[in-house]
């Protein structure tokens, strides 16, 4: 295996090469992503643009569905949800739809659509997501941030790294055999550094800055946290996600 971590949509290469693509966005889309299939939602379609989103919901009957609506943090209005992983609860997300779009997020998870296989990673689902690599070795795997409008994010970066050193422990293997570019070893550093405070880094980090003006602490705190949630999402059509059986 060999890992490349691109910051951004923008810094991905256009041509695909990955046998295995990870989209994160820590704060907040693939936390909110993750948490909706653990709460028992069937599936989670993404969308980069709110008029295709509902159009397209509307093939589905309203009480199979959701839409989720995200721009510069705040809920976009007339969605049933905007963007905080607090607000799938199973009672809400059971047996549903959801149709999301979210500032960055869902863009990453777009870029990344045409490999042969697409997975969403955050902080809470780590564990799933290393379980996953280490079971299926993929040979070039790209771990691609959903950053803010193009640029860097730390939460992003810091959970890429995340995911490269667990690789690395349960393989036994070194950091250099899994290193494909200077970025993920600035993203394991990252991560050395912060692990055992990773809440203190979303502190730092520009959009955790910004949530935390809009009054979301809570959600800073639940998508901090490491491996609390044994569930991973995986493409199963282009632009639909369900949990990984
Ligand atoms: C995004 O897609 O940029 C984020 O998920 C924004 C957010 O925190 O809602």
């Amino acid at each position: 295996m060999k890992f490349s971590v691109f910051h951004t949509p923008e810094l991905t290469p256009i041509q695909n090469a990955a046998d295995c693509a990870i989209a994160i966005d820590v704060l907040r889309a693939t936390s909110t992503i993750v948490t909706a299939l653990s709460a028992g939602a069937d599936a989670v379609h993404v969308f980069s643009d709110m008029e295709k989103l509902v159009h397209e919901s509307e093939s589905v009957l309203p009480e199979k569905r959701l839409r989720a609506g995200e721009r510069g943090g705040s809920k976009v209005a007339g969605c049933d949800l905007g963007n905080s992983p607090l607000d799938c609860t199973p009672e809400l997300m059971g047996g549903k739809q959801l149709f999301i779009s979210t500032t960055n997020g869902t863009r990453a998870l777009q870029k990344i659509q045409a490999s042969p296989s697409v997975l969403a990673a955050a902080l809470i689902n780590r564990h799933a997501v290393v379980d996953y690599l280490v079971e299926h070795q993929p040979e070039a795997v790209w771990i691609v941030g959903a950053g803010w409008e193009g640029s860097f994010a730390l939460e992003d970066t810091v959970c890429a790294g995340a995911i490269v050193q667990s690789v690395a422990d349960r393989l036994g293997c070194s950091l250099e055999e899994l290193v494909g570019n200077d970025e993920t070893v600035g993203a394991v550093a990252l991560y050395q550094r912060w692990q055992d405070d990773l809440l203190g880094l979303l502190h730092h980090a520009s959009h955790g800055k910004r949530l935390l003006r809009l009054h979301c602490l809570e959600d800073l705190k639940y998508c901090s946290t490491l491996d609390t949630l044994n569930v991973l999402p995986i493409q199963s059509e282009i632009g639909t996600l369900v949990k990984h059986a």
